[in-house]
């Protein structure tokens, strides 16, 4: 029977005819094969017989090769493994030029395999994490699924360009190079594929509104474009987003909604990711032995996705975080490249760090915020100058979630939309939700890629996304 290397290692199947198919790791002594099939971050070690093996044959088993193997499963001679195949057939699927294959049984810079991005995932480090990524994708949908909410598909191709997430890609089928124009000289998208100017969307919230106001509780969880010139290690030019939106729902709840899915999503890989933690666990211990001490984590990897389940966020208003930062000795030393004087300061990530990693050092939510530094659909509080918006930082991550409850009520989302010149014909279903049955509601966005990043402690976001697209990249 075929199994996996996953199956072999865990279930009690020894001194059983089995059969398998996988890539060469390593092949050590003409003898043992290190062989992986992406079931597990382990390896299963197959014993050749090569004293009756050809020797052609014994050539072709290289780093990087498929092979599939016919043998016994006997409890392991040698340290390190309970089992091994005791090997007794072996056919090359596909050979793998040893002296031309890029992943090589050592350790390889991130930044050349991002090169490889399509063979790094035979490396240790890579399989884990998109193992990972996988299974946290998997808890999204159970969690949402198990608390009532329907999961809703928004258009990637949007005609509004009103969110002011950030800058767009346009989607155009016009000759670039001779594009129809208008008596004004512009071009003219009435003659462009759908009529008019359209683009990729920066978030899928404005739609998930509209249901959410029928359906109740929905979240999307799709793929997101941001054109943003921004080459940090926490962007991407496209990444997904998951969009939660719930009528009849205030902050408070959205900030404990956002605390209680977070929470439910790391337990569940704690559950069962547990081989691949420990795994990027012991890279990253490794990794921080080469910093100096005082930038070195006092928590490791599984220690810091722990204390996030088992611990409640910090729930701290704009206002306070500005008093905190005005006082604090980086801002008074001067250290911040921007330094906080008065209310009203956008934070920067230096601010955000800051507090959730020297000050409060655990997660925070950031709430009511300054009215003109958010998005124009945030419900205004009473006092007229704050939104109900909250943000919620992680450390090590900064943001990881933006959210807000939304404006419901027609007027003053009109007031709103003339302050800011957005036309109210753009977005005319927009304000119908407030014309007919408005009612309380709210919702985030989180970033998934930076969830990926905090679960695995990996420090690049372009090294938790298959293929990153960022500022002059979009290789494969
Ligand atoms: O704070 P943002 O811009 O919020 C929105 O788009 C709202 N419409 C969400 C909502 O209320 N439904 O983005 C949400 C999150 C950020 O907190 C961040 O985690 C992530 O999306 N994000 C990015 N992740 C990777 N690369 C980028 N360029 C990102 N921009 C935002
Ligand atoms: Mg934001």
């Amino acid at each position: 029977m075929s199994y996996t290397v996953s199956q072999l290692l865990t279930q009690d199947i020894t001194f059983q005819p089995i059969e398998i198919k996988g890539w060469v790791r390593t092949f050590r002594a003409n003898r043992f094969i290190a062989l992986n099939d992406g079931s597990t971050i382990n390896n299963i070690q197959c014993v050749v017989d090569f004293e009756n093996t050809d020797e052609a044959l014994l050539k072709r088993i290289t780093t990087g090769a498929a092979v599939h193997i016919k043998g016994d499963l006997v409890e392991s001679q040698g340290k390190g493994q309970k089992v091994e195949i005791q090997v007794s057939s072996i056919v090359i699927l596909g050979d793998s030029d040893p002296d031309e294959y890029p992943i090589q049984p050592k350790k390889h810079t991130f930044e050349f395999l991002r090169e490889n991005a399509h063979l790094r995932t035979r490396t240790n480090t890579f399989s884990a994490v998109m193992r990972l990524r996988s299974s946290l994708s998997f808890a999204v949908h159970k969690y949402f699924n198990e608390n009532g909410f329907y999961y809703m598909h928004t258009p990637i191709i949007t005609g509004s360009d009103a969110e002011g997430a950030g800058e767009m890609f346009s989607v155009s089928s016009l000759d670039a190079k001779n594009p129809p124009l208008d008596d004004e000289g512009h071009v003219d998208y009435k003659q462009d594929f759908f009529g008019k100017e359209t683009n990729l969307t920066v978030s899928g919230q404005l739609e998930a509104e509209t249901y959410a106001m029928s359906l109740g509780k929905v979240y999307t969880f799709g793929p997101t474009f941001r054109a943003e010139n921004s080459n940090t290690t926490r962007h991407l030019a496209e990444f997904w987003m998951i969009e939660p939106e719930v009528a009849f729902m205030d902050l408070a709840g959205n900030m404990d909604l956002a605390e209680d899915f977070m929470k439910s999503v790391l337990s569940y890989v704690l559950e069962h990711n547990r081989e691949d933690l420990e795994f990027l666990e012991t890279r990253l211990l490794n990794e921080e032995k080469t910093k100096p001490q005082a930038e070195r984590s006092e928590m490791s990897l599984i220690e810091k996705i722990k204390f996030v389940v088992d611990n409640n966020f910090k729930r701290v208003s704009y206002t306070e975080a500005i008093d905190i930062l005005r006082n604090c000795k980086p801002n008074k030393k001067k250290k911040f490249k921007y330094i906080i004087e008065e209310w009203g300061a956008d934070l920067q990530s230096e601010h955000e760090r800051f507090l959730v990693e020297k000050h409060f050092k655990c997660p925070v939510i950031l709430f009511d915020y300054p009215a003109n530094i958010k998005a124009f659909y945030m419900r205004l509080n009473e006092d007229g100058k704050t939104v109900r918006a909250m943000d919620i930082l992680f450390p090590g991550i900064g943001e990881m979630v933006g959210g807000s409850q939304r404006e419901e009520r027609l007027e003053v989302l009109k007031e709103k939309m003339k302050a800011l010149d957005i036309p109210e014909e753009e977005l005319w279903w927009y304000l119908d939700l407030r014309k007919y049955g408005t009612a309380v509601h709210s919702g985030f966005g989180l970033g998934f890629e930076r969830l990926v990043m905090f679960t695995t402690g990996m420090g690049n976001i372009r090294d938790v996304i298959p293929y990153p697209r960022t500022p002059q990249n979009a290789e494969f």
